[in-house]
């Protein structure tokens, strides 16, 4: 089986990601896309993504939380806490699940280099916020697989996929 780490989030079209912890905007259809993609697998988010959700666990999944803090507890069982890349790509390595690299913009820093696909909702608007997508990520080491546009009640969005290509 050859096993992926992938990048999965959403951003707007000035590639913003966050606002005040959290997400700048409510899209059930988006949140809907997030949770089939992710169900059953294992994902890693910055200790700041997981404070924003009022650390609440997301159910069927394995979240890693990555810290710098070495006493960050979180008493659950579906989750697991991290102090470098480097540790959670040994615990990767005997693992059958998936991993998603699923935010925020610090963790897109430091995976950047161990992604083999990225899987981005672009939603159609500009929102307000404080954290955008890192404007120095490599894009052209990634080619675009497909483009899927989201009818919503709200916001649509297009869900794009890229495959490593360097
Ligand atoms: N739109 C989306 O799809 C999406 C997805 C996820 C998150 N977000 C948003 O993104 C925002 C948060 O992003 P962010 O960049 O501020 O924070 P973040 O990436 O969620 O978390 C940053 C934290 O991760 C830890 N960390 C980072 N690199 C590390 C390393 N090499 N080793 C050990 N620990 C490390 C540090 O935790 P300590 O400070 O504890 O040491 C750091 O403060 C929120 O608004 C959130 O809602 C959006």
């Amino acid at each position: 089986m050859t096993k992926k780490i992938k990048a999965i989030w959403a951003q707007d079209q000035m590639g913003l990601i966050g606002r005040d912890g959290q997400l700048p905007w409510r899209i059930p259809e988006e949140l809907a896309h997030f949770k089939s993609t992710t169900m059953g697998q294992a994902i890693l988010m910055g200790r700041v993504t997981f404070d924003g959700m009022g650390q609440r666990v997301l159910p069927g999944r394995i979240s890693l939380i990555l810290t710098r803090d070495k006493s960050y507890r979180v008493d659950h069982p579906d989750v697991l806490v991290f102090h470098s890349v480097e540790d959670v790509l040994d615990w990767y390595q005997n693992q059958e699940r998936e991993l998603f690299i699923i935010g925020g913009r610090e963790v897109f820093c430091v995976f950047e280099d161990y992604l083999d696909e990225l899987i981005v909702s672009k939603i159609q608007g500009i929102f307000e916020g404080d954290v955008y997508f890192p404007t120095e990520f490599s894009w052209e080491s990634f080619k675009l697989l497909e483009e899927l546009e989201q009818e919503t009640t709200t916001t649509p969005f297009t869900i794009s996929k890229y495959r490593r290509i360097t």
